[in-house]
C-alpha cells in the first residue's frame, strides 16, 4: 500500500514533487497519484507510480483513492469558487482513509492577506485545523514561472507592464515549492506547522534588468495604476472581470501581501531557492 499521496498529480507541481519524490529515493510503489485524468498519467504508470482516480467534485471517490495511504499533499485545485467544497471533500475522505498528515498548500500569509485569491486558502486552513488530523500548511508565495511564462511577451514588447508600485515579491520555481512539499510529505515533524514560503524577493525594475541582463534585449518596467493595468489588459483582449483581477493581485503586492523573509523555504528544502537569472535561462532554452 503506497505511503504518499499526491492529489492534482497530473498538474505542474504535482509532477514535480512526484519526480522529487522518486528522486529522493521513495519507491515508486510507496506512491499514489491522484489524478481526475488518468490518460494524462500513463507516464507516471509507466515509472511504477499507483495511479488512483478521483475527482474533487465527487466526493464518492475519494475516500477509495487515498485508502491505506499515510501522507497526503492535497494540491489546491484550479477552480475558483469550488475550492472549498472541494478542498472539504479531500480533507473529509483524508480522515475516513486514517491518513496521519496532511500537507495543503496555501498562499503567503493567507490569514491576513487581502489577495483576492486568499479566502478559500484561508478558508480550507480552517477546515484542516478543525479535522484533527496532523498537518503542514505551505503558504507558496508566487511562482517564479507567473513571470518567466511571459518572456515572450516582454521580449516582443520591450516591457514589463504591472501595477505593483515598485513594491518586492518573493518568487520561487514550482519546484522549488515541489521541493519544499516533499519535505512536508517526508520529514518528521510533530505536530501541526505553517510555513511562509517564499524565494527571491524582486521587484519588476529588477525583473526587467535581470531579463535585460539575461535575454540581450532591453526590456523596461513599466508602472501603471491597477485601473491603467486593468484598461491595457481589456485592450489586449481580456474582459473586464478577468483583468480587474489580474490587477488586483498586483495591488496585493504593492502593498506588501506577497513577500516573505521568513526563511521558511530555504529551511525545508535545505538550499537557497532558486536565482531568477536560473530561471530566465531555463525558461529560455
Ligand atoms: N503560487 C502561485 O503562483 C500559483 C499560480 C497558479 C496556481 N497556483 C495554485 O497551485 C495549484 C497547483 O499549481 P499547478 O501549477 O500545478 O497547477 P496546474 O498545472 O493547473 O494543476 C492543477 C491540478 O489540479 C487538478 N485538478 C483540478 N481540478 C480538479 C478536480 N476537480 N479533481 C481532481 N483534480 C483536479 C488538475 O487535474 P488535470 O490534470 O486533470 O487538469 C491538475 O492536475 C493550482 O491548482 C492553484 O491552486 C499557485
Amino acid at each position: 500500500m503506497p505511503t504518499y499521496a499526491v492529489t492534482g498529480a497530473t498538474g505542474r507541481l504535482g509532477r514535480l514533487v512526484i519526480e522529487q519524490l522518486l528522486d529522493t529515493g521513495v519507491p515508486a510503489a510507496e506512491i499514489a497519484a491522484i489524478v481526475r485524468t488518468p490518460e494524462k498519467a500513463a507516464d507516471l504508470a509507466a515509472r511504477g507510480v499507483e495511479i488512483r482516480q478521483a475527482n474533487y467534485d465527487d466526493p464518492s471517490t475519494l475516500p477509495g483513492a487515498l485508502a491505506g495511504t499515510r501522507r497526503l499533499l492535497l494540491i489546491s485545485g484550479d477552480t475558483p469558487g469550488q475550492r472549498v467544497a472541494q478542498h472539504t471533500a479531500v480533507v473529509d475522505a483524508a480522515k475516513l482513509a486514517g491518513v496521519e498528515r496532511l500537507a495543503y498548500t496555501s498562499i503567503l500569509h493567507a490569514d491576513t492577506t487581502t489577495n483576492p485569491l486568499a479566502p478559500e486558502h484561508k478558508a480550507t486552513e480552517e477546515v484542516i485545523a478543525a479535522s484533527g488530523l496532523a498537518y503542514t500548511i505551505l503558504r507558496n508565495g508566487w511562482y517564479t514561472e507567473n513571470y518567466t511564462d511571459q518572456l515572450p511577451q516582454y521580449l516582443q514588447t520591450g516591457t514589463i507592464r504591472g501595477a505593483t508600485g515598485g513594491a518586492r515579491v518573493s518568487v520561487a520555481t514550482r519546484a522549488d515549492f515541489a521541493a519544499a512539499a516533499v519535505a512536508a510529505l517526508t520529514g518528521e515533524e510533530d505536530g501541526n506547522a505553517v510555513h511562509e514560503l517564499g524565494g527571491t524577493a524582486l521587484t519588476f525594475d529588477e525583473l526587467a534588468a535581470t531579463v535585460t541582463e539575461v535575454t540581450g534585449t532591453t526590456v523596461v518596467h513599466q508602472d501603471l495604476s491597477a485601473a491603467e493595468l486593468a484598461s491595457a489588459l481589456e485592450k489586449v483582449g481580456l474582459d473586464a472581470g478577468t483583468a480587474g483581477f489580474v490587477a488586483a493581485l498586483d495591488t496585493s503586492i504593492a502593498i506588501g501581501e506577497l513577500v516573505t523573509d521568513s526563511g521558511d523555504l530555504e529551511r525545508l528544502i535545505g538550499r537557497p531557492s532558486t536565482p531568477l537569472r536560473d530561471a530566465v535561462r531555463a525558461a529560455l532554452a
